[in-house]
C-alpha cells in the first residue's frame, strides 16, 4: 500500500456464481463449485497485502428464500469444500477463521460442528482475521444489538456509537475500509450496514468464479485513488477566501496522497486502463478523462467560484 493509505478491513460480496454457470449452460450450483479459486485468490491477496481483516459474504439471511436444493448445496458446499478441505492450508498460513451470523435450525448440526471446529483450530492465528458472514444480515445485526442493549438494561445515557458497537454480533470487527462487490450489481444487499458507514465502495463486473489476484490488485489500485475525508477537512486544505474550489475532487487525500494526480499517475494510466479491460473499459476511460481534466486545470492555475446553494 502507499504510505498512509490505511487498509485494515476489506469486506467482499462474492456475487455472480449463478450467472457464471448459466452463461455456460450449467446448473447454478456449478457456479458455486467454481468459486473455490476466487476464494483462494482473495485470501492470498489479503495475506500478501498485510490486510488484517477480511470479511466474506457467504450466505445472507435473505438467501434462505432461494430454492431448497440451492440452499442445501450452498450450506454443505461451504462446510465441506471451503472450511473442511481448505482449512489446513489456511491454518498453516496463519489465518484465523471466525463466523459472523446466527445459528439456525435449518443449518445441519454437522455443518455447524465443522465450522466451530475450524474456528477452534485457528483460534491462535493472527496473520489474517478471516470472517465468514454466514446467515448474516446487517439489519438483523442492528436489531440484535438493540435487543442486547435492552436485555442488559444499558442506561439510555450510556448508549453511544462505541457502546452500540460493543453489543454487535462481532464487537471487535473494525469499520470496513474497502467494500468490494463482484458480479456487476451496485448494491450492499444488507451486508455490514453499520461497519460500511464510511467504506469506499468498489464494484467490479467480473463474476465471482472468475475473480483472481489481478482483480484484487485492481480493486486496491482504485481504492488508493480515493480521497477519504470522513466528513472533515484535511488540515491545511480548506480553501482560503476568494480561492474556494471544493468540487469534491481537488483537495488533498485524507490518506496522505496528493489531491490532484501527479504526472506519474497520469503516465501510469495505460496500466490502469489495461487492468480495467477485463472489468470495465468505460470506467477506465472516464477516469482517464477526469484525471487529465484535473491536470489541465491545475496547469492553467485556474480558479473558479464555488457552487452555491440556491
Ligand atoms: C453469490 O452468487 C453466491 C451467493 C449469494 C451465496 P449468486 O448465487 O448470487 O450468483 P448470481 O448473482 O445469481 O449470478
Ligand atoms: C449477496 O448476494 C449475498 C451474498 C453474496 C452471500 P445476492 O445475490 O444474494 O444479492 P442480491 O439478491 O442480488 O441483492
Ligand atoms: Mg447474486
Amino acid at each position: 500500500m502507499a504510505p498512509g493509505a490505511s487498509l485494515k478491513h476489506i469486506a467482499c460480496i462474492m456475487d455472480g456464481n449463478g450467472r457464471w454457470a448459466q452463461n455456460r449452460g450449467l446448473d447454478r450450483t456449478h457456479g458455486h463449485l467454481a468459486a473455490r479459486s476466487a476464494f483462494e485468490a482473495i485470501v492470498e491477496g489479503a495475506l500478501d497485502e498485510g490486510v488484517e481483516w477480511l470479511t466474506l459474504f457467504a450466505f445472507s439471511t435473505e438467501n434462505w428464500s432461494r430454492p431448497e436444493e440451492e440452499v442445501t448445496f450452498l450450506v454443505d458446499f461451504l462446510a465441506e469444500r471451503v472450511i473442511g478441505r481448505g482449512m489446513s492450508h489456511m491454518h498453516e498460513r496463519g489465518v484465523r477463521l471466525r463466523l459472523l451470523g446466527w445459528e439456525d435450525p435449518r443449518i445441519p448440526a454437522d455443518v455447524m460442528d465443522r465450522m466451530r471446529e475450524a474456528e477452534e483450530l485457528t483460534r491462535e492465528n493472527s496473520e489474517l482475521q478471516l470472517i465468514l458472514a454466514f446467515n448474516y444480515g446487517g439489519r438483523r445485526d442492528l436489531c440484535e444489538t438493540v435487543r442486547s442493549l435492552v436485555s442488559r438494561s444499558v442506561a439510555v445515557e450510556e448508549i453511544s456509537t462505541e457502546t452500540f458497537a460493543q453489543h454487535m454480533a462481532l464487537p471487535e470487527l473494525p469499520d470496513v475500509d474497502l467494500l468490494l462487490r463482484t458480479g456487476g450489481e451496485h448494491r450492499i444487499s444488507n451486508f455490514l450496514l453499520w461497519h460500511c458507514a464510511y467504506a469506499e465502495l468498489i464494484f467490479l463486473d467480473v463474476l465471482w468464479p472468475d475473480f483472481r489476484t489481478q482483480h484484487f490488485q485492481h480493486a486496491l489500485e482504485l481504492y488508493r485513488q480515493r480521497q477519504r475525508r470522513f466528513g472533515t477537512l484535511v488540515p491545511g486544505s480548506a480553501p482560503s477566501p476568494g480561492h474556494p474550489a471544493d468540487d469534491g475532487t481537488t483537495w488533498p487525500a485524507a490518506t496522505g496522497h496528493p489531491a490532484q494526480p501527479g504526472r506519474a499517475t497520469l503516465l501510469g494510466l495505460p496500466t490502469t486502463i489495461a487492468s480495467h479491460l477485463g472489468a470495465s473499459l468505460l470506467n477506465g476511460l472516464k477516469e482517464t478523462a477526469r484525471l487529465a481534466l484535473l491536470q489541465l486545470s491545475e496547469d492553467a492555475g485556474r480558479t473558479r467560484r464555488p457552487e452555491q446553494w440556491r
